[in-house]
């Protein structure tokens, strides 16, 4: 689903409202807004209010990591202080939200999409607590934007990884863009690093190749659909939490 129909898509985060604005005659599938990203956003607002999703410590069901070992790392004290960086930000909504949040993030993107990318960004922290970031008593991350071509090594090495978070919504969606996407996550995560994973099938052979190559790179965690905000919990969209291996 993409919100064509829609020329601005609002999302409350923390009490707050985001509002992007898209260019849906645009070429360039950056300029709008996918639904994964809001899905990603939401959980993880989900889970810091519940505290914790799985509701304990311990296994899971099945023996299967209990989903708090991954929510103990997505805790408001976790994330302060904490730097993420999102990949293929399109209108920088996974990212602004989770900046929200308290985390600390850079949003990047292909140069044709930096127009967009910059007006939303601009709209968006002048209208929130993102305007304070860094500021005495401010829970909000601070944002930067940065120009980011998964398959630039020197682009990569400029945003000095390894971060805290790798932030990826909605991006399997061409064949020829699954390898070098898989090695921007892995260049930009350290052994500590949690990523995380906003999925929709897009195309029959990316879906096939990421899931493929995917385990080679990273061990991977799904979220269950229960798990998610029930406001933002649809079928087709899904949570993935990868660690590097
Ligand atoms: C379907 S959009 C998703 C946008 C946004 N994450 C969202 O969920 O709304 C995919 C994004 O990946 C970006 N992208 C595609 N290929 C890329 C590449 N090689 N390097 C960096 N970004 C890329 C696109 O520009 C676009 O913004």
């Amino acid at each position: 689903m993409k919100y064509a129909g829609y020329p601005v898509v609002d999302l409350t985060v923390a009490g707050e409202t985001l509002r992007f604005e898209q260019d849906n005659g645009s070429m360039h599938v950056g300029t709008s807004v996918w639904p994964s990203s809001l899905v990603l956003v939401k959980w993880v607002e989900h889970i810091l209010l519940k505290g914790g999703a799985g509701g304990g410590g311990g296994a899971g069901a099945g023996g299967s990591p209990s989903l708090s070992v991954v929510c103990e790392d997505i805790q408001p004290r976790t994330f302060s202080g904490k730097r993420g960086v999102d990949l293929g930000t399109g209108c920088g909504v996974a990212g602004l939200g989770l900046a929200l949040l308290g985390l600390n993030v850079v949003l990047t993107d292909i140069a044709p999409v930096m127009p967009a990318l910059k007006r939303n960004f601009k709209k968006n922290v002048s209208s929130t607590s993102l305007a304070s970031a860094g500021k005495p008593g401010s829970k909000a991350g601070k944002v930067k934007i940065a120009q980011l071509y998964w398959e630039n090594e020197k682009q990569i090495a400029a945003l000095k990884p390894p971060f805290d978070y790798v932030i990826a919504a909605d991006v399997v969606y061409l064949e020829n863009i699954v390898e070098p996407l898989l090695n921007a996550m892995s260049a930009l995560a350290g052994p500590h690093t949690i990523i995380l994973l906003g999925y929709q099938i897009r195309q029959a052979e990316a879906h096939e190749l990421f899931w493929r190559l995917c385990p080679d790179f990273f061990h991977i965690q799904q979220i269950p659909h229960t798990e998610l905000h029930p406001d933002y919990a649809w079928d087709e969209n899904d949570i993935y939490i990868l660690k590097k291996k």
